[in-house]
């Protein structure tokens, strides 16, 4: 990246699309772990996307690559969070969550102002 020029700032802001997410985290123990747990899962998935977008956007091979990469290492850290999951947590209690927080997901996503961010 710094070949190719970028600079990146020591500056972080918070994240409003993850302070909403993680104001979804349920209070009990047991539930509090299962929603951190699919909540990194969901951030991941969401890199996913992020950077294959980004690599379609990129003119040069290269960078195309890089970012498919990226992308593909995103895809394994989704699944190592709910394969955590999965060491704790039944599936069924496990899709259950899932399943309620793609709702809650999808609807913070869309009322949250798109950024330029990687989480
Ligand atoms: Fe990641």
């Amino acid at each position: 990246m710094m070949d190719k020029g970028f600079t990146f700032s020591n500056k972080f802001k918070k994240d409003e699309y993850v302070g909403k997410m993680l104001k979804t985290i349920r209070a009990p123990s047991e539930e509090r772990f299962l929603d951190r747990l699919l909540i990194g899962a969901i951030l991941e998935y969401r890199g996913v996307e992020r950077f294959a977008l980004i690599g379609e956007a990129m003119e040069e091979p290269e960078l195309q690559k890089f970012y498919h990469r990226l992308s593909e290492q995103e895809k394994n850290h989704g699944m190592m969070f709910i394969d955590l999951a999965s060491i704790y947590f039944d599936e069924d209690v496990i899709r259950k969550r899932w399943d309620e927080m793609k709702v809650i997901e999808a609807e913070i996503a869309m009322n949250t102002k798109w950024t330029s961010a990687i989480h």
